[in-house]
Formats: structure tokens, sequence, C-alpha cells
């Protein structure tokens, strides 16, 4: 790593990303936007520059979603496969006002406090079903044996899949994310679109049995559903793309912090007995986890216009990315921003969930899964330790997400 004065190495280099820390405060000390890409991306690091960016989406556009399609959107092979299905929509994450604002809206009503408040039996009832499946094991690698099928678990039972079908969620949850990881193969790439077909057709039905506010009064049948007054309910392409995107935005993420969070219980002992003690502190532990994770630990933006950020001039059509992760760590914000502090009392001015209208849709239903799996853990077991000499803790290599690899532990 650099000292100060020297130039800083390339932030998307391998080795950086897998331990970003030292550059973000090498950086932010720096100023509040640095760059990346050999000079192609702008890359936002201070809390409040960070704030103010997600705060000008008529500056900073969210439409990406062409940029992240990858290179093998005109293949014939995989336009034939596609014809099966349905066309994929730009719905949210990467859509701007005023298309955006239409599907906000009626996705709103699905995620609301009270829908969400009243999937917590369920969402207990899969967590404890995850971890009796697991009491037999010496060592558990908490990764793949529970963070992984946790939120898959809980999306494939509110779009009405039974358990078997979780397998399913997880396959497609994948081929989403690699065509827009925009690193597969094209053999894997037809995969992907064979996948993507797949689900459509699945969920279709799923669909077709909500029409008209029959079946299941899950959450897509709230979004299937959701009406608001001026606008017109959501069509079949729309709401396939909806639900393909909260299997992007949802799983990896969460998996990334419920395992992340429990190597922090494991490194910082004396911060796990106080919550042992004291149960009330998990919410504020949670949101002290998703500050110090991050686990989308940045998102892009395209200059919709000739623009100033702070000092720094960004042309129309350049690239920018939002580096929620080095905002989290910011000094001028959080005082000793490196320390995993269950007390810390402004935990919850973190930028994990993003802010301004494309703030995580998802942030409450993420918040309880996260909440009951570490009350479900402490209620359990009277110790996390690691498994001696298993693990490396890489992280997944990835410029948009950070989550650990894998994570082996005994829980006794
Ligand atoms: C710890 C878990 C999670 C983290 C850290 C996270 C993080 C984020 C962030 C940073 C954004 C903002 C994107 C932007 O500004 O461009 C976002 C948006 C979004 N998240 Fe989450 N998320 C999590 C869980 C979930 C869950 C459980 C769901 C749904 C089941 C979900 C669905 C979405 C969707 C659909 C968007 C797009 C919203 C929009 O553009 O209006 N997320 N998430």
């Amino acid at each position: 790593m650099t000292t100060m004065g020297e130039t800083l190495p390339e932030f998307f280099d391998p080795e950086v990303l897998e331990e970003p820390f030292v550059w973000y405060q090498e950086a932010l000390a720096r100023g509040p936007v640095a760059t990346a890409g050999g000079g192609a991306v702008h890359l936002v690091l201070s809390h409040k520059m960070v704030s103010e960016a997600a705060g000008r989406p008529d500056d900073l556009s969210s439409d990406f979603g062409a940029m992240m399609r990858g290179a093998r959107a005109d293949d014939a092979e995989i336009a034939r496969v596609e014809a099966d299905g349905w066309p994929q929509v730009d719905t949210m994450l990467t859509a701007d006002p005023p298309v955006h604002t239409r599907f906000r809206k009626l996705v709103n009503l699905a995620f609301s406090m009270p829908r969400v408040n009243a999937m917590d039996d369920e969402i207990r009832a899969i967590v404890r079903g995850l971890l009796d499946s697991l009491v037999a094991r010496e060592s558990i690698e908490m990764v793949h044996d529970f963070a992984v099928p946790l939120p898959v678990a809980v999306i494939a039972a509110q779009i009405g899949m039974s358990p078997d079908d979780a397998a399913n969620v997880k396959r497609w949850s994948d081929a989403f994310a690699d065509r827009l990881g925009g690193m597969a193969t094209r053999e894997r790439e037809i995969e992907c679109a064979h996948l993507v077909v797949e689900f459509q057709q699945q969920v279709k039905r799923l669909i077709d049995a909500r029409r008209g506010g029959n079946g299941p009064n899950d959450l897509l049948g709230a979004i299937v559903n959701a009406t608001i007054e001026g606008e017109r309910p959501l069509d079949d392409a729309e709401i396939l793309s909806i639900v393909q995107q909260l299997m992007v935005a949802g799983n990896e993420t969460t998996t990334s912090t419920i395992a992340g969070g429990l190597l922090l219980l494991i490194q910082n002992p004396d911060q796990a007995a106080k919550v042992r003690a004291d149960r009330s502190l998990i919410p504020n532990m949670v949101e002290e986890m998703l500050r110090l994770l991050s686990p989308t630990a940045g998102l892009w933006r395209v200059a919709a216009k000739d623009m100033m950020l702070g000092d720094v001039a960004i042309e129309r059509g350049q690239i920018v990315m939002l580096r929620f992760a080095a905002a989290n760590r910011d000094p001028a914000v959080f005082p000793e921003p490196d320390r995993f502090d269950v007390e810390r009392k402004n935990a919850r001015s973190h930028l994990a969930f993003g802010r301004g209208i494309h703030m995580c849709v998802g942030n409450m239903l993420a918040r309880k899964e996260l909440a009951v799996t570490f009350e479900e853990l402490f209620a359990r077991y009277a110790r996390f330790e690691l498994t001696e000499g298993a693990n490396d803790f890489r992280h997944v290599p990835n410029r948009l997400l950070r989550g650990l690899a894998a994570l082996h532990v005994r829980l006794s």
C-alpha cells in the first residue's frame, strides 16, 4: 500500500478490492472524489458526497442496464432462446424517473412495514429449519450451509414456490447475477438465457394464479395486485423483471451480511458478549454490521449532463461509481471508522442501502432477516468460533459487491 504523497494504486486491482480499507482512508484524506479504471471512472467516496450524488438522479442517471447486459445482447442464438420468454424491462435499479417513479410506488406497497412484519414467523421458521439441519455438523461452512439458502428460501416462499423449488430459485439467481457480471463465456450466456426463460415461464404461472386478487396474499400477490390511482397496474414483463431484480439485489447482499456479521462477532468477542448480555442491542448491531460490511460496496451512475460534483468537473456520459463502502468508513461521520462498535450512536446513518429515490426497497426485509438470524444464533449457541486452519477469509472477486467466499465455523 502507498503512503500519502504517492499515487494511489489502481482501485479495481483485484488485490486492492480484496482489502480496500487503507485505500479508502488514503483516498478520502485527499478528497471526496477519486478516479479508478485508469481514469475512466469517477469514484465518489465521502459520506457527504455519496449522499449528495445519490440525491441528484437528474444529473446522475441509473440507466446502466445496457452497460451491464454485456456484449452478447446481439447474439442470434441467445435471441432465439429469449424469443420463448418475455422482454427484459428496466424497472427499478436501472431506471430513471418518471419510469422509476411508477415502479417504485407500486413495489413499495408490497414492502410496507406491516407486510414485512407479518413475515416474521415465516422467516423465523426458515432460520430455525436451516439451523436444525446443521446440528450434527462439527464444522459448518456458514456461507453455503446457511447464508446462501436463507434469503433464497425467504424469497422463494414469498413468490409462492415450494421449498423444493428453492434450488431452482438459486440457479435462476445465479444466472441473473452472471449475466449482470458481464464476465460469463458465450456457453454460460446461452445457458443463462435458458434459465431466465425457465424462470419467466414458471413465475408467469404464479402471476396468473394471483391476478384479480385470487391466490395467496404473499409478496408476489401484493406486486401483481398493486394499484395506485392514476397508474396502470404492472404487466407480466414488468412483474417478471421486478421479481428478477428482487433476487439479484436481495440474495447475495443478505448472504454477505450474515457471513461477514458472524465473522465480526467472532473477531470481536467483547462486542459479542455485550449483545449476548443484552439482546436489545441486536438491531443496532445489525446496522453496525451493514456499515462495516457494505455488501453493495458500490454502484454505477452515468452523468446525464456536464456537471460538477464538489469541485470535480464531470462530462456528460462519464461513468461515476457511488462507493457506499468508503462513505460508511468516512471518519468525518464515524469516529474510529474501522472499529466494530455494537453501541455506535449513529450506526444507522450508514449508506449501505443507498439513499434517495433508489434506496433499497428491500431494506426492511433485509433488516428483519438479519435480526432474526442473529437472535436465533445467540439463543441457540453459547460460542461462535472459527474452524482452525480452515479459513482464508477471501472475498468473491467483484467490483460492485463484497462478500466472503466461505466461512468455516464451529457453533457450540
Ligand atoms: C443486506 C442486504 C441488502 C443490501 C446491502 C442492499 C443494498 C442496496 C443498495 C445500496 C441499493 C441502492 C441502489 C442504488 O442506489 O442504485 C439497493 C436497491 C435495491 N434493493 Fe437492496 N440491498 C439489500 C437487500 C435487498 C433485499 C432483501 C431486496 C429484495 C428482496 C432488495 C431489493 C432491492 C431493489 C429492488 C433495489 C432497487 C431499488 C430502486 O432502484 O428503486 N435489496 N439495495
